[in-house]
């Protein structure tokens, strides 16, 4: 088993600085060390040059940095690519969430029939004409699904990238209205933190792998820190109160390890800055040890 860890210094897609420090941050919560004794290969591939580039909005669309954001994506889905044409599993740090669009856009080609698990208090399912923000960050699965800019949904040549029926979102508990109208047109399934709440954390996972397992050969893993609760981790640009905690998420982590169904990730919105002592980047890397199969025993 071979490892590809990718970084991505992106923070085009929202207004808060820092979070293009997230990589460093979950490299200094000692990602490479942590996760070298679960695979036979760990390669830290580096970052993607993102440089310093100056914030533009663009005219006709209104959104913040698309140029830029569909630039930096088509490097990011070479290079996630490339890594599973080498056997890799890749694992990508964020960065923004606007991350996933380049992501998504560079696994998708390997399968037919791609789940993908949003675990994140938001939908980011927003287009320009829906966009609250005209942050890209709150785009990506909206993108993916093969709704937005042409710049965006086009990238790697193929649209959309995932069928709305293999997405489950875990942990929602902000949507802004457009949002909450394409779930229902789409049918993407949403666990909310009612019903993670409700049913509990165990029987939300068996059910959401139940329903990937079956229509899917293959599930990526998109997970924002935002969807935790801000008491655990509270360095993301834009926390939400009454979020998934960090045990129940060591859980979900640990159901998807059993089920064996993860084949690529990513892990966004760590921002140091915003951070209390790096904890937010901790809490992804202990979160990666139980996705990855570490054994207290
Ligand atoms: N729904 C809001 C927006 O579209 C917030 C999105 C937050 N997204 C995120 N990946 N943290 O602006
Ligand atoms: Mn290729
Ligand atoms: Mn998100
Ligand atoms: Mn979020």
């Amino acid at each position: 088993k071979k490892l590809s860890i990718i970084g991505m210094p992106m923070d085009l897609g929202q207004m808060r600085r820092g979070v293009d420090m997230g990589p460093s941050a979950i490299r200094y919560a000692g990602i490479n060390e942590r996760l070298k004794p679960l695979f036979d290969e760990v390669h830290d591939l580096g970052d993607i040059p993102i440089g310093r580039p100056e914030v533009v909005i663009d005219k006709e669309s209104n959104l913040r940095n698309l140029d830029l954001v569909a630039e930096k994506s088509a490097l990011l889905a070479e290079k996630v690519d490339e890594a599973i044409e080498t056997g890799s599993f890749p694992l990508v740090l964020g960065g923004d969430h606007s991350i996933a669009i380049g992501t998504l856009a560079g696994v998708a080609k390997h399968y037919k029939n791609l789940g993908v698990i949003w675990y994140d208090a938001h939908g980011d399912l927003n287009t320009a004409e829906t966009s609250p923000s005209g942050n890209i960050h709150g785009m990506p699965l909206a993108v993916s699904i093969g709704l937005g800019h042409r710049s965006l949904t086009d990238i790697a040549g193929f649209s959309p990238k995932v069928n709305p029926e293999n997405v489950v979102i875990i942990g929602a508990r902000s949507l802004d209205e457009g949002e909450r109208i394409l779930i229902k047109e789409k049918g993407i399934k949403v666990y909310t933190m009612h019903e993670i709440d409700r049913l509990g954390m165990t029987k939300v996972m068996e059910e959401t792998i139940d329903y990937l397992k079956e229509k899917t050969d293959g599930v990526h893993l998109s997970l924002d820190l935002d969807g935790l609760d801000p008491h655990d981790a509270p360095g993301v640009g834009t926390p939400v109160m009454g979020g998934i905690s960090y045990r129940e998420s060591h859980l979900a982590m640990e159901m998807l390890q059993e089920a064996q169904i993860i084949t690529s990730a990513e892990f966004v919105e760590v921002n140091p800055i915003l951070d209390e002592k790096n904890k937010t980047a901790i809490c992804a890397v202990g979160l990666m040890g139980s996705l990855f199969g570490e054994k207290l025993l």
